[in-house]
């Protein structure tokens, strides 16, 4: 079974508010799927909800073909959970902060020393494993945090803002970390996050979450393309244009439109499969290509995109 999660109008009222508003969400097997949105959105709400940590009040969503209503355990024992601010236990150590967790998540007593040992290693927590958690920096917690979650190696595993307060060397182990469980170990990350460039950097496709319902799910060269008509794509000709490299872009009804930009000519294309044809053309203009590159929209430009859609109209691009 490919789909990991499925939601189906999944809805989580809290007295009038709409925390999540009919939700129908799809995540398949080893992706990293980016859960986007602005504070009060409903991405950690939508997370407990596909925990069995809070009952939907409308709708339905699936973890690994379990009803999370009804199936909680059975979707625990594969899901692991990175909370916003995961509470560890201060005056225990890292080994026994683990210890207690491990008995909890249900990891078998006789391999449990061994995996708390394994995991305080993997993380770099090994000489420190036996200290208090209390006299833990944010970074090391947040390891220790992490460390926690793949205790009973879980299939599935949910990061609410894991690098948020994280100085940016161990950002980036934690960045890391999350690439290789999906991309080496075949695991599925379900990643809510504030930072775009950590999104576009790990997701393979993203969801955008604003007031409770979806407003774009997709791969972001998608919604890109769902976004923006055209294409724009840089031809570098050391130099302006001929008059005939003009003139035979003129004649291209799938060139939208041209200009120069710092030596080099810009196009926008109807689609990125027109660019051999535009290619050609300039060749058979003798124009000189040295490279050609279309422009790709950042994750950044494209959430905006989004938010200044939604923000004309609702009903977005999903
Ligand atoms: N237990 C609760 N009781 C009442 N309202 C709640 C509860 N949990 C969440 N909400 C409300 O639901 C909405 C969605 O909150 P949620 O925490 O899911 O947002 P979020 O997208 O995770 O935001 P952030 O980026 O700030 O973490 C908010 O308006 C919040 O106040
Ligand atoms: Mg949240």
């Amino acid at each position: 079974m490919d789909e990991v999660i499925v939601t189906q109008g999944l809805t989580r009222r809290f007295g009038d508010k709409v925390a999540v508003d009919a939700l129908d969400l799809r995540v398949t097997r080893g992706e990293v799927f980016g859960f986007l949105g602005p504070n009060g959105a409903g991405k950690t709400t939508t997370v407990r909800l596909l925990n069995g940590l809070l009952t939907p009040s409308a709708g339905h969503a699936r973890v690994f073909g379990y009803d999370v209503a009804r199936d909680a355990t059975e979707v625990r024992r594969r899901t692991g959970v990175l909370t916003e601010s995961p509470s560890l236990y201060e005056n225990l150590s890292a080994y026994d902060n683990l210890a207690f967790f491990g008995t909890l998540y249900g990891v078998p007593e006789e391999r449990l020393p061994e995996r708390c040992r394994q995991l305080l290693d993997e993380f770099g927590l090994a000489e420190r494993g036996d200290d208090q958690v209390g006299g833990y920096s944010k970074g090391m917690r947040q390891r220790l945090a992490i460390a926690r979650t793949l205790l009973h190696d879980p299939q599935l595993i949910f990061f609410d803002e894991p690098t948020a307060a994280l100085d940016p060397t161990a950002a980036r182990m934690v960045r890391d970390l999350i690439s290789r469980l999906a991309v080496r170990e075949g695991r599925t990350v379900f990643l809510c996050t504030h930072n775009l460039t950590e999104a576009q950097e790990l997701c393979s496709r993203v969801g955008v979450i604003a007031q409770g319902s979806l407003r774009a799910i997709g791969a972001p060269s998608d919604l890109a393309r769902r976004l923006w008509q055209g294409l724009w794509v840089e031809f570098d000709l050391r130099g302006a244009p001929s008059d005939a490299v003009i003139a035979a872009l003129d004649g291209l009804p799938v060139v939208h439109q041209h200009s120069l930009e710092q030596g080099r000519l810009l196009a926008e294309l109807e689609a990125e499969e027109h660019i051999p044809e535009v290619v050609a053309a300039i060749v058979a203009a003798r124009g000189r290509i040295y490279s050609v590159a279309p422009r790709q929209h950042s994750l950044e430009e494209i959430y905006f995109e989004i938010e200044a859609q939604n923000g004309a109209q609702t009903g977005g691009v999903a």
